[in-house]
């Protein structure tokens, strides 16, 4: 059994009170938004433009224990495939679905469940309908993983991008390469990271463009190897399978983004995706400074109003952890295919020759470095309309 598969077999499942306790309950709520405004927006897109409101299917890539099931379930889906590489989460997430099943009043998704290892082996073997095409893949917090070599993730890309109908549409979420290579060259050891989660590399040098490998540790969650994943280089093998980059964004921006739109505001607020600072019930410590960022709002930024002030914000040591991620989605050409075959194999060898050098689209560092994200008192992330976490 592959590392990562015996990692996320043995991972508890933590229960709500577990999960109320943890000092990345706000991170999970905050990466939990993201994904459900990205795959949100995907179906829209796809809605819009294909005029047609039924009978979607999604593919949940390296879905876990299905952690996305109600956010499938809130974009009304007709089916939903979910494979991933641990029997045991795949398991967990069929459960989930029955649970689902049972409880709810109107009809869910048809479900499908297929334990494989999506960057080895062609999943439409796997599939009850080979023939099988989805609207959306969504792969969330995984791609990463297939970065080990460049078969791997290819055949894990190919998965997501074959059977995508025309006009369909590829997202996920990945750590961000720059930003982890910034963050290494700025510490003097091999290691950075704070209380809850750490990036360790074996060197500072070049890193290689596949199997690019570092040690990643993330409180409660994973303790395992990962690979860089170069976007550049994922954007060229995409445009092979026909597939168009719609967008690629650092948490940040996708935060500054959508947080100005009212509806997303508020799924965030309902998701408790910030924490009400200040309160009594904090996950991080104020005299570790965890929460300067925010009171400096407080004290510069915000219009004086009357009572005290409240901000909607993550710890310091949380920020730091979502902004080392970004998002992206990718959309199936409607048309046929631009370029022609020897086109794409001059491109393969140049990139299984390469090394990194930077090729994704470089964006400011500024604003990847960022503290924690402030919410005005006007977003209404106020102690009376905001549950808090030990509430
Ligand atoms: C951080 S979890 C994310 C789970 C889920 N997508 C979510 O957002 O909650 C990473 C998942 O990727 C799965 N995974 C990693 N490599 C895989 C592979 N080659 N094939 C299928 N699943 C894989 C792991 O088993 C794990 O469930």
């Amino acid at each position: 059994m592959s590392i990562i598969a015996e990692h996320y077999n043995n991972l508890a499942q933590l229960g709500n009170e577990q999960r109320r306790e943890s000092p990345i309950f706000y991170l999970r709520a905050f990466n939990n938004w993201v994904k459900s405004v990205s795959i949100g927006e995907a179906l829209n897109v796809i809605r819009n433009e294909q005029r047609r409101d039924v009978r979607l299917r999604a593919l949940d890539l390296c879905c876990g224990k299905g952690g996305d099931m109600k956010k499938w379930a809130a974009g009304r889906l007709d089916k939903v495939v979910f494979a991933d590489i641990a029997e045991v989460s795949v398991r967990q997430a069929e459960e989930r679905y029955q649970e689902m099943t049972r409880r709810s009043r109107a009809r869910i998704f048809r479900a499908e469940f297929v334990h494989a290892d999506c960057a080895a082996v062609d999943l439409g073997e796997k599939f009850s309908d080979p023939q099988q095409m989805f609207d959306i893949v969504s792969c969330q917090f995984s791609f990463h993983y297939s970065f080990e070599s460049y078969e791997r993730a290819e055949r894990m890309l190919k998965n997501a991008c074959d059977r995508l109908a025309p006009g369909g549409i590829f997202i996920g979420t990945i750590p961000d390469a720059h930003e982890i290579m910034r963050r290494l060259q700025a510490s003097d050891s091999l290691k950075f990271g704070n209380d809850i989660y750490s990036v360790t590399f074996d060197t500072k040098e070049q890193q290689p463009l596949f199997g690019a490998k570092y040690h990643f540790f993330l409180q409660e969650h994973v303790d395992c190897p990962e690979f860089l994943v170069h976007f550049g280089v994922l954007m060229d093998m995409a445009e092979k399978l026909d597939m168009d980059v719609l967008y690629r964004s650092t948490f940040n921006e996708f935060f500054d983004e959508h947080s100005a739109n009212p509806t997303h505001l508020q799924l965030l607020e309902r998701m408790n995706g910030l924490e009400t600072y200040p309160s009594d019930s904090l996950v991080g410590s104020i005299e570790d400074h965890q929460y300067d960022y925010a009171q400096e709002v407080i004290d510069h930024k915000l219009p004086r109003s009357k009572g005290a002030p409240r901000v909607g914000t993550l710890s310091t040591p949380e920020w730091e952890m979502a902004s080392m991620y970004s998002v992206f989605a990718f959309q199936k050409k409607k048309g046929p295919s631009s370029l022609p075959d020897d086109a794409h194999a001059d491109r393969r060898s140049n990139e299984q020759d390469g090394n990194y050098r930077g090729r994704d689209s470089v964006r400011s560092n500024e604003q990847r470095q960022q503290p924690p994200p402030p919410a005005s008192p006007d977003t209404s992330m106020r102690r009376d309309t905001k549950r808090s976490r030990r509430d």
